[in-house]
């Protein structure tokens, strides 16, 4: 097969950040996808109705004229949200859904939920509305092994979570584990997740290949390699519960390479390139437009794309950087050569 066309695809969580970063993050999310539920970690973390509103605003000023994107905002859950003010964001359509960060496991978490029973009233909201949940799936607890902070966040808060609210949609973000798999696998169907493209690609060597490499560090952290195996699995099932979610998080090269290093891969420049790859090499072609275009929109209850995009099959050398207003990002797959290449829309 010489070229790929498929239903246009969108992007079920991504970071585009604020302020000098969001015309680079924006731009590159734009030309690949027709949507994105966009994160709400800015700082101060997107709460209300207006920041969110006025968020999509700068967005779409970032984006070049004549780019069709459609950014749907999510908001940041905190101790002491106002339900009232959730319910009324998603009744005008500026809140597409809600993010669970537990407070301090991820970039810009500290303001998120420190414990999971002081947003039941939220929740119960949210059940009733039928709005999704979006789940950064980890525990913080120091005692737990970062590796582990995932299946033990499954046991102990997931799972009681949907005992308590059996109707609530919730979207298991950027799985990593075989335990999530499964769980999601055997779980109801208001129960879905996102696989990102780097979780499909590298297991945890990749931090450690030849040297410490920051430029593979993300959160959740890429786990052993039978896990990677059964994301790959999952994601070209056929199994309308795993969807495209790139978590595409660029943070400065400066950021990156430091004595603390951000956690955050940027999928952004060659997302579907990355994604498709590994359809490819498992032999699973034909189920990548389900995957990228049509299970996300189904989940979400949202209308499939009208338009459709070519991937051709040609090598693509990927940049060591990516830079614009002074932003200096290395791409995933930086110096390395891709077998596929996106095109654009078909006319
Ligand atoms: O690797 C990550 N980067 N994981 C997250 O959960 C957050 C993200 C970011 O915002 O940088
Ligand atoms: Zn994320």
């Amino acid at each position: 097969m010489e070229s790929l066309v498929i239903r246009q695809p969108d992007d079920w969580h991504v970071h585009l950040r604020d302020g000098a970063m969001l015309a680079l993050a924006a731009d590159l999310t734009a030309r690949q996808f027709g949507r994105a539920i966009i994160m709400p970690n800015l700082v101060p973390p997107v709460t209300t109705v207006a920041a969110a509103a006025a968020y999509r605003d700068r967005i779409l000023a970032a984006l070049p004229a004549g780019r069709t994107f459609t950014p749907l905002m999510t908001a940041y859950l905190t101790d002491t949200i106002d339900p009232d003010e959730i319910a009324a964001g998603h009744r005008d359509g500026v809140f597409t859904a809600c993010k669970l960060y537990p407070a301090g496991a991820t970039t810009n978490s500290a303001a998120g939920v420190t414990d999971i029973r002081n947003i039941d009233r939220v929740l119960e909201r949210m059940q009733q509305i039928g709005m999704p949940l979006l789940v950064h799936g980890e525990v913080v607890s120091p005692e737990v092994d970062v590796f582990d902070r995932e299946a033990v966040f499954i046991e102990t808060v997931l799972a009681p979570l949907l005992e308590r609210f059996p109707e609530l949609k919730v979207v298991l973000e950027h799985i990593t584990t075989e335990d999530a798999v499964r769980f999601v696998e055997t779980g109801g169907p208001n129960l879905a997740a996102t696989l990102t493209a780097h979780h499909l690609h590298i297991d945890r060597n990749a931090l450690f290949s030849g040297g410490l490499r920051p430029h593979a560090y993300c959160l959740p952290v890429a786990k052993r390699r039978h896990h990677k195996n059964a994301l790959r699995k999952a994601a070209v099932s056929g199994n309308p519960k795993f969807f495209l979610g790139t978590d595409s998080a660029p943070h400065p090269r400066s950021d990156k390479e430091s004595d603390c290093g951000c956690a955050g891969i940027f999928t952004a420049p060659v997302a579907l390139e990355s994604y498709v790859q590994v359809f490819e090499a498992e032999g699973a072609l034909e189920r990548f437009e389900a995957f990228a275009s049509e299970f996300g929109p189904a989940f979400y209850g949202l209308p499939l794309n009208d338009g459709r995009v070519v991937l051709r099959r040609e090598n693509l050398q990927v940049p060591q950087e990516v830079s614009r207003d002074g932003q200096h990002v290395v791409p995933f797959h930086a110096g390395e050569t891709l077998s596929w290449r996106f095109e654009g829309a078909v006319e």
